[in-house]
């Protein structure tokens, strides 16, 4: 029989793949150290269980305890899964920008979740950290657990993810990334390797509004601004950081680091949260300045599954002005305008009405030009500047029907053409009509064109 003597045995020496296609054009080889795959999803499945047995064998935590953390989310699903293995309870103190994913998940494994704002100050009681330690004053044989003073985060990494990779790469290795949320992985798997080979370059990739890398730099520290990106970057310096092992620290803001993960995984297929992101724009960047003989590692810290309500859903990225340009086609165009103005209404005229409604339509509506349209087809089309020389001429036309004086049809294109092709008829036409199986659904002007390709 081949098994596992329970879940525990399954964290750690997780693959490291090897990346093919986002590294396009760049010369050293990169590997994703796939933490992800780890039973919790994540790199703190590691921590989970070397916090709760360094407890026990210490004699901190007696049989039938609690163990309490206050968690960013991952760090929780990792304890409550060595808690559940080792019989023991817990609680997690969140705060509210940790994804409902992350808590129901937690709440799956029967820990207990108490959330608090992600906005009050250290100083406040309602800090989730203070309220983490007010459960442990306030619960018989337990202990919080904390794991940004807590040398067994250091030390598991060090003990595991490290050899991992030193191991992995044939010691091969020469340039370390990843995040800090804690610095429990950068200081353990640096130490390490900066041991094993003091020429391997340890370097920290931070969230732009973390104070971290202006720590590093030695530069005044100001209070950090928010951003979306989870479990990395901080405003305040965690105890268990090894500064001195960390050689460079480089930053990516919200939009990179959320682009860089849905890259990673729509071109690599390595399904990944936002902090990955933050690390491979990091990668990428080094590895731009780097020739063929490096080989860069970096650690995806955990599963994309924990933020499907976020920035993998294109929803949710427009609403926080994040997504990627990516208009190609008219259908791209038809669609930003329904999302932004929620009104999807052609407006026209029939052939047999008066000009007269044509020109109250320009003077109230503001429009430059309305299509002809009967039965979903377009016979014609009315451009102001013609329309108001032909009246000046003739101002008996108002009362005549449109057909006296329209001209021909806008061009009609169907959705699925490529902007590139539509752009060209706008040159001579002032909009184009959007055809889908035939029927009108849209008209785009030159103005939306410009529009739209600038967001
Ligand atoms: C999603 C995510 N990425 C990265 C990290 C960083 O790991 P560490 O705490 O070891 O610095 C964390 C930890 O808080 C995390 O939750």
């Amino acid at each position: 029989m081949e098994f596992k003597n329970n879940i525990i045995e399954q964290i750690g020496n997780t693959p490291l793949i090897r990346l093919n296609k986002i590294n396009s054009g760049l010369k050293p080889q990169i590997f994703a150290k796939l933490e992800s795959a780890n039973p919790g999803g994540s790199l703190k499945d590691r921590i989970g269980f070397a916090m709760i047995q360094d407890a026990v064998d210490s004699g901190k935590l007696k049989p039938g305890g609690t163990v309490i953390e206050a968690t960013s989310g991952n760090t929780g699903i990792g304890l409550a899964i060595s808690a559940a293995v080792l019989g023991f309870k817990s609680i997690c103190v969140v705060t509210d920008k940790v994804s409902i994913e992350k808590i129901d998940y937690l709440k799956a494994f029967g820990t207990e979740v108490v959330v608090c704002s992600n906005t009050v100050k250290h100083d406040s009681p309602d800090y989730y950290i203070t309220v983490a330690r007010k459960i442990e004053e306030e619960t018989p044989n337990s202990i919080f657990l904390y794991q940004y003073s807590n040398q067994s985060n250091p030390r598991i990494h060090y003990n595991t993810t490290g050899p991992e990779i030193w191991r992995q790469t044939d010691g091969k290795i020469t340039h370390f990334v990843t995040g800090i949320g804690t610095g429990g992985c950068i200081s353990g798997v640096g130490k390490f390797l900066k041991e094993k080979n003091p020429n391997i370059k340890i370097i920290a990739a931070d969230p732009v509004g973390s104070i971290l890398k202006e720590f590093k730099e030695g530069k005044t520290i100001g209070e950090g601004t928010p951003y979306l990106v989870e479990g990395i970057g901080q405003d305040c310096i965690p105890q268990v950081i090894a500064f001195d092992v960390i050689d460079e620290f480089r930053s990516s803001n919200d939009f990179d680091s959320f682009n860089c993960a849905r890259a990673l995984t729509r071109q690599e297929g390595i399904f990944c949260g936002g902090s990955t992101g933050t690390i491979l724009k990091v990668v990428l960047e080094i590895a731009a300045e780097l020739d063929e003989n490096a080989v860069i590692v970096f650690i995806v810290c955990d599963t994309g599954e924990r933020y499907l309500s976020k920035f993998h859903k294109e929803e949710w990225l427009r609403e926080n002005r994040l997504m990627k340009k990516e208009i190609r086609t008219l259908s791209d165009i038809t669609n930003s305008k329904k999302l932004r103005s929620g009104n999807s209404e052609i407006v026209f005229v029939n052939s047999n009405e008066k000009v007269r409604k044509v020109v109250e339509l320009f003077d109230t509506k503001g429009f430059s030009q309305v299509p002809v349209i009967e039965d979903y087809k377009s016979v014609g089309s009315i451009r102001e500047a013609r329309v108001m020389s032909k009246l000046l001429e003739d101002q008996s036309l108002l009362d005549a029907p449109v057909s006296k004086i329209m001209d021909v049809s806008f061009p009609c294109l169907e959705s699925r053409t490529e902007l590139q092709a539509a752009k060209k008829y706008l040159t001579e036409s002032p909009a184009i009509l959007v055809l889908e199986y035939g029927r009108i659904i849209d008209i785009i002007t030159r103005y939306d064109i410009i529009e739209f390709s600038e967001l």
